[in-house]
């Protein structure tokens, strides 16, 4: 499911600019501050609707643009051809295009483009928050099981409801809202459950490729204390969740544990290693979804050579060259990628002032 056309208008410091990536590989290259990163998070807008760079989208915007605009051409093996426009006002407005038609939800795009990114803040999701890692199992689940955005919808909403009773002290009503609750919250779990069980395998299979000398675990948990039965700990904790005005437990709550000889990997593994396990993580995802769906993940590498050394270089490309996706990879330098790699099937681009061009 290549992206066969992209525009992009209204990017930081971006000229607009129109190509057709290969659906292979896609070097981009140039200096510091010409705007390789910029192009990346053009596409990750798309797909996610939002940045890896700032939380703020208006930062994204050009300084001196009034709207900012992305349309992609996709082709799905499976789902046939889609365009997909986006467009932003500098005053806060979006609209989100489907073949002309109005989208309502970010996720519909999402579910064309099925996009992971590893870039220098990736090792994040080692040390980061919790949530970064429940936001990484649910990209898995998303993207194959097509129920599972409203299941979380109407579990956030039970949530939502639950933490107002709490609030307001109506505790005569907790039981009423208990049962939604726990149903809608064990649905989430056996998603999630079921998704692991399957990428742990691959997880290890990846890694092994990457390193085989980092050794990392995979626990999960699931928000609250595995051995008892949710609606039991919601009794359980009914005074204090009262006290405090929220739920205490619940998948809200979960975690992925990455582990390295029983510790938090991220204590452990040096920042490098640390680039190594996300770098495997991300890998095995797209792998796994690809297994599964029969669909292509589109990688969205930024900086290579600044991420890892030669070796891990050399033997991350080799995967993404095995899952035969787009891949979009950047670097300052262009024979830090060309020495290492060279794919069959790529295009080169040049990038300099905000100005992309396509080599020969
Ligand atoms: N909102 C913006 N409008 C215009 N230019 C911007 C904006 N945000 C960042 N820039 C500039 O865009 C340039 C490109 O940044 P970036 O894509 O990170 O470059 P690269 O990844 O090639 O190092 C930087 O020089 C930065 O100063
Ligand atoms: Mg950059």
């Amino acid at each position: 499911m290549p992206i066969r056309q992209l525009q992009i208008s209204g990017v930081r410091n971006l000229q607009p600019l129109t190509i057709t990536p290969h659906s292979g590989v896609n070097f981009i290259y140039g200096e510091n501050g010409s705007g390789k990163t910029s192009i990346l998070e053009a596409i990750a807008v798309m797909a996610a609707g939002k940045s890896f760079r700032t939380s703020q989208l208006k930062h994204v915007m050009s300084h001196d643009a009034d709207r900012m605009e992305l349309r992609m051409s996709i082709e799905d093996l499976h789902r046939g051809e889609c365009e997909l426009d986006s467009l932003r006002l500098k005053g806060g407005d979006h609209l989100l295009k489907q073949n002309g038609s109005v989208l309502t939800s970010q996720a519909e795009a999402a579910h064309w483009l099925p996009v992971q990114i590893i870039e220098p803040n990736t090792f994040k999701l080692l040390a980061g928050s919790p949530e970064e890692r429940r936001q990484f199992i649910d990209w898995g689940v998303f993207h194959v099981e097509h129920g599972f955005m409203d299941q979380w919808k109407t579990f956030r909403k039970q949530l939502k409801q639950r933490n107002a009773v709490l609030k307001q002290k109506e505790s005569e009503w907790l039981s009423v809202w208990n049962a939604g609750f726990v149903e809608s919250a064990l649905t989430i779990d056996k998603h999630r459950r079921d998704y692991l069980k399957r990428f742990k395998p691959e997880f290890e299979r990846i890694l092994t490729a990457l390193d085989p000398d980092v050794d990392v675990t995979l626990a999960y948990f699931p928000g609250w204390d595995k051995d008892s039965e949710l609606g039991d700990v919601l009794t359980r904790q009914q005074e204090r969740d009262l006290a405090l005005g929220y739920t205490q437990s619940g998948p809200h709550r979960a975690e992925l544990r990455i582990k390295c000889d029983k510790q938090p990997a991220a204590e452990i593994l040096s920042r490098g290693q640390q680039k190594t396990v996300v770098a495997a993580l991300k890998i095995a995802q797209g792998s796994l979804f690809q297994q599964e769906s029969d669909r292509r993940t589109i990688y969205l590498v930024d900086d290579l050579a600044s991420e890892l050394d030669e070796k891990h270089r050399f033997a991350l490309c080799k995967l993404l060259e095995d899952l035969k996706c787009q891949v979009f990879i950047t670097s300052i330098d262009k024979d830090k990628l060309t020495d290492v790699w060279q794919p069959v099937a790529s295009k080169v681009f040049h990038v300099e002032h905000g100005r992309l061009t396509e080599e020969a």
